[in-house]
């Protein structure tokens, strides 16, 4: 049996999801579609965007499905700049997305203002920094939410107190925070707000925007009027649906399954550290942060070598950093949190997920000792 750590990246697709899938697999599905099977796929639609709504605190109105994550964030920060008009900035952090960090660099080599917030070594941005990197020009904020690769936690609300009232919009990538920590629109203060599916036990390719009602963006998209005009073409109704279902699930389960996961995380970062005495653990020390991730690094090893041998010992997890031809890059979040190019190839990230079990946990305390001493055996040799 593999044992699976790698939730931050993808999760694995629930049963109850499996089978909403498949009821809409098949059948015609078109929701513009005026006849009886027009109206099935748009009662599915609307069902899954009321069951969104609720996971983020909002109203069904305010979502907006998209192919995923990538695209709502390009959405949010191209869309919203283009509707405030020519000469319109952004603010963001130094370790967000690359469908967050990547698309404002593309905006701001076409000439708009942006200021990339550096964060401390723990991964967390400061609100005040943010807030001072604020210009005349600023128009849009975005913010992750959660860190998906060190599991800090951005001081989101604080940021929109100090915006309300100043005609900035502030976007956060709420996706790796979803299922894991309580999600709420007004409680965040937020105007925009990007979701994935797969991240939360729902297929891939699908994902949404919230659009706080009366916030103004520009479609990226020409072509038919779906979605509120905001996102043309037929939607993926069984992905949606799918969507839906993961979307009421995580909202049910949140804080047990946030409880469960904290305390199997601790277990391991304890269990770990018994073991390995000279183990790290990069990011936050104290909560505020997700509770199911892990990030560590092992003196000595890199987390690529670590990540391999663990594959083949049948444990999935992750150097949290993407493999550009073959060779692993070093983290961009570990390099803004101020490490070197070396300790930064040192992460591996363990994420866990509601259905991870303590077995899990132990059998990765079993087999990482005598893998770290795999690896300082062959850096020795
Ligand atoms: C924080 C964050 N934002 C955005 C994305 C992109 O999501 P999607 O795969 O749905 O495009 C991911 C997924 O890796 C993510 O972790």
């Amino acid at each position: 049996m593999r044992i699976y750590l790698d939730h931050n990246a993808t999760a694995p697709l629930r049963p109850e999801v499996h089978a909403a899938l498949l009821d809409f697999l098949g059948p015609p599905a078109n929701p513009s579609s005026a006849h009886r099977e027009g109206a099935r796929a748009r009662a599915g639609l609307e069902t899954a965007r009321a069951e969104v709504a609720s996971l983020v605190g909002g109203v069904p109105a305010e979502i907006v499905f998209t192919s995923g994550a990538t695209e709502a964030n390009n959405l949010a920060l191209r869309g919203a700049l283009a509707a405030a008009g020519p000469g319109a900035g952004l603010v963001t952090s130094a370790v967000e997305h690359a469908s967050v960090l990547e698309t404002a660099r593309a905006l701001a080599a076409d000439g708009r203002p942006l200021t990339i917030v550096p964060v401390d070594a723990e991964g967390r941005v400061a609100a005040r920094d943010v807030i001072a990197a604020i210009a005349p020009a600023t128009r849009l904020v975005t913010l992750g939410l959660a860190n998906g690769e060190v599991g800090a936690v951005a001081p989101v609300a604080e940021v929109a107190a100090a915006l309300r009232g100043r005609g900035i919009l502030l976007h956060t990538d709420a996706v790796q925070a979803a299922g894991r920590l309580p999600l709420d629109v007004s409680a965040l203060g937020v105007d925009l707000l990007s979701l994935s599916a797969h991240k939360l036990g729902g297929p891939g390719g699908v994902g949404a925007l919230w659009v706080r009602r009366g916030v103004r963006l520009r479609s990226e998209l020409t072509g038919g009027p779906q979605e509120r005009q905001l996102r043309a073409g037929t939607e993926n109704v069984a992905a949606i649906v799918g969507f839906g279902v993961a979307a009421r699930l995580a909202r049910s389960e949140q804080l047990e399954a946030g409880a469960r996961m904290s305390a199997l995380v601790e277990r391991l970062w304890m269990g770990l550290r018994a073991r390995l005495p000279d183990v790290m653990r990069n990011g936050p020390a104290a909560p505020p942060r997700l509770p199911n991730t892990l990030n560590v690094s092992v003196p000595g090893c890199t987390g690529e070598s670590l990540m391999v041998l663990l594959d083949l010992a049948g444990v999935a997890v992750s150097v949290g950093s993407a493999c550009v031809a073959g060779a692993a890059e070093p983290s961009h979040v570990l390099r803004a949190m101020g490490r070197d190019s070396e300790a930064a190839r040192a992460g591996l990230r363990l994420s866990l997920g509601p259905t991870t079990s303590t077995a899990d946990v132990e059998r990765v305390l079993d087999v990482l000792p005598e893998l770290v001493a795999q690896v300082r055996r062959g850096a020795a040799a």
